[in-house]
């Protein structure tokens, strides 16, 4: 069988060769019997990884749903709430701007007339003097029309009131419809007076809105007043946590904060909404959009309000949110608009009930 080419037989390639031969017999006298498990058991891995990535995409869109109805629960409560608050005040606002316009003649026709009374009545009695004195009858003449018009200020600003009322709750349709953006923001700012204004702990937060030149845009209003809301509410949370063993006089050295800028960007519209509070670490902004994800106590923070800004802004728009901060700093949240967006809500809605 061996030539004997080579005197020492390790050196020789044909003994080599056979003994790589034999080993490798050997080895797969072990090997094959265990070949079918080791397949099945491929197989099974793949099914296994299959079957969890499913599960991964299946929690994802339970997700998304859950958002989107607790999402749509929310703003219609809401919205009912406030447009009914809203209808309500309608009614009497006109009673009162109609009273006002008819009484404002009336008045004014009275006041004339009483003045053509003291000046033909060159006699009057002691009893006319003393009354006109007690009543102090000159000044309430001069009053009288500043009252009237006092009552015309407060009555536009209900009546402002009761417009941004029904914009904040506009009920959206199944449609994309034509909206302001500045008229959201601003409604929006109302609906959280409340919370800007001055209390015991701190002076009043400063709202700087610097808004650019914007056309309409096609939008769910409602919704994006809900973005606007949690993204306002955070800041307001976010400058009152910053504020923490600060006294007031030391926060109006440097007041608290919320910028909105708005401008158009490439095809779209892009909104800033940035304050001077607390900012945030690393760790927490990778985390904020995240479902349930909050670092308030419990029973005021949900870990919803970003998460479902998200969904509104980036699902429901095709739009983008996103977030840039730096702690003790602040933190700006931008939003970037398609001035008409492609998706419609027909096909969200086999997206997230299929
Ligand atoms: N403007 C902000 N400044 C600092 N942190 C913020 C700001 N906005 C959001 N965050 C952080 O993101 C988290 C998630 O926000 P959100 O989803 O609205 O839930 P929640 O407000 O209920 O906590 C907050 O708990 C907070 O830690
Ligand atoms: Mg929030």
């Amino acid at each position: 069988m061996c030539a004997g080419i080579f005197t020492n037989c390790r050196n020789c390639p044909i003994a080599k060769s056979l003994i790589l031969f034999q080993r490798r017999c050997c080895a797969n006298r072990f090997l094959f019997p265990l070949l079918p498990h080791i397949r099945e058991r491929q197989k099974a891995e793949a099914a296994v990884i299959k079957k969890s990535q499913e599960l991964e995409t299946a929690l994802e869109e339970l997700k998304q749903a859950q958002l989107q109805m607790i999402q749509s629960k929310k703003t219609s409560a809401l919205g009912n709430l406030v447009s009914g608050i809203g209808h309500e005040m309608n009614n009497p606002l006109g009673l009162i701007s109609a009273s006002i316009e008819q009484a404002k003649p009336t008045i004014a026709n009275i006041i004339e007339h009483l003045q053509l009374y003291q000046e033909s009545l060159t006699n009057k009695s002691n009893e006319i003097i003393d009354y006109a004195e007690e009543i102090d009858l000159d000044y309430s003449l001069e009053d009288l029309p500043k009252i009237i018009d006092s009552m015309t200020i407060a009555w536009d600003r209900l009546k402002n009131i009761s417009t941004s009322l029904s914009t904040f709750s506009r009920a959206d349709k199944d449609y994309q419809v034509s909206f302001n953006i500045h008229e959201g923001i601003d409604s929006t700012l109302l609906i959280l007076k409340h919370r800007l204004k001055a209390n015991q702990h701190r002076p009043g937060i400063e709202v700087i809105t610097n808004y650019g030149d914007l056309p309409k845009i096609y939008c769910f209003p409602g919704q994006l007043n809900q973005v606007f809301m949690n993204i306002i509410a955070n800041a307001i949370d976010a400058l009152d946590e910053s504020n923490t063993g600060l006294s007031f006089a030391e926060i109006e050295v440097n007041p608290n904060r919320i910028k909105i800028t708005t401008s158009m960007e490439n095809q779209g519209v892009k909104i800033s909404l940035a304050d001077n509070g607390q900012g945030m670490n690393q760790e927490v902004k990778a985390k904020i959009f995240d479902h349930l994800f909050t670092t308030k106590d419990v029973g005021k923070g949900t870990g919803l309000g970003l998460a479902i800004a998200r969904q509104i802004i980036e699902h429901k728009h095709g739009g983008n949110l996103y977030v840039t901060s730096t702690p003790r700093e602040g933190t700006e949240l931008t939003i970037v608009l398609p001035l008409e967006s492609t998706i419609s809500i027909t096909s969200l809605k086999c997206h997230y009930f299929k």
